[in-house]
């Protein structure tokens, strides 16, 4: 019998549906703009730093996909997490893809709430993180105050609210486009463009306009992944209202640099920083 080698091989179908339509803008978000590991392993050291010993509960506000909380199970089996989000689709975008890789025990350490970050109680956290500017999403002094009162409240004795923040003459530049190539090991979305772009910019009010955009290599686009209508606060505005709120104390954690000027991804307690034209700090507030 001939051996069936000269047989033409079957031609695979090629998908051929646009990149675009088959994306999954929270794993491409995820790709482009989240270390969540690295945010649970600083929450640990800074709370460690000031208390001595390792917290053990967080509360994820505005958490979305709560990437975080499944990162922070995983440092210790002690180790709880709560994550609030006033959106179903995120929250259930997380359990769908990020929570079957952590075991039952994970899991089962992981609390989540579709609710209202402003008014939901819980059980006192050592950490309440705040992350991706999700507090921008506050308008007025009043409304941010308020919020901060209620974080504030959520906190047990020694905890730690802990905010990123972003800034510099960059960010009050309308129209103006940050792109970055996003590499992965996604089948499809090994190469692409994350842009994030400013759109608006309003100096009377501070209200700022921000969307995510995703480019892909057949051409086809992802616009407005994702819209941010923010308010956009400085540090010292922030500070002034957390200790209104009732915080004993915020540091500011700047981003270090290297002898070559670049910058480490670390950040580290200062009270004086270089006028980056884009910066991100971390602000930790003390209960
Ligand atoms: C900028 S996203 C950040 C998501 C996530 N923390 C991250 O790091 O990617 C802001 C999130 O806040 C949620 N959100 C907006 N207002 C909220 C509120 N009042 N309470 C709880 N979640 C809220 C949105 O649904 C959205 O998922």
């Amino acid at each position: 019998m001939p051996k069936t080698k000269d047989k033409p091989k079957q031609k695979k179908n090629k998908d051929t549906t646009p990149l675009a339509d088959r994306a999954d803008r929270y794993a491409l978000y995820g790709l482009s703009v989240q270390e969540p590991a690295n945010e649970a392993e600083f929450f640990t050291r800074t709370y460690k730093a000031l208390n001595g010993r390792e917290p053990r509960t967080l509360r994820e506000d505005f958490c979305g996909t709560h990437a975080v909380c499944c990162e922070w199970v995983k440092l210790h089996p002690d180790n709880t997490a709560v994550g609030i989000d006033l959106d179903p689709e995120p929250l259930a975008w997380g359990k769908d893809n990020l929570q079957p890789k952590l075991t039952g025990g994970q899991r089962e350490r992981i609390t989540l709430f579709e609710d209202d970050a402003r008014t939901k109680g819980e059980v006192p956290a050592d950490v309440l993180a705040a992350q991706n500017f999700s507090f921008f999403l506050f308008k007025t002094r009043d409304a941010l105050r308020d919020y901060f009162r209620h974080a504030h409240a959520n906190l047990a004795d020694g905890g730690i609210m802990v905010m990123d923040m972003m800034g510099g003459s960059e960010c009050y530049e309308e129209e103006h486009e940050d792109i970055r190539t996003i590499e992965s090991d996604v089948p499809g979305f090994k190469k692409f463009k994350y842009i994030w772009e400013q759109a608006r910019f309003n100096p009377i009010t501070a209200d700022a306009l921000f969307h995510i955009h995703f480019r892909f290599k057949d051409g086809s686009r992802l616009d407005k992944a994702f819209t941010y209508d923010w308010r956009f606060w400085t540090i010292p505005e922030v500070r002034e209202l957390l200790a209104e709120a009732g915080f004993s104390a915020s540091t500011v954690y700047w981003e270090t640099t290297d002898e070559d000027g670049e910058e480490t991804g670390e950040f580290e307690p200062a009270t004086e920083g270089d006028a980056d034209p884009s910066w991100i700090a971390y602000i930790v507030a003390r209960k």
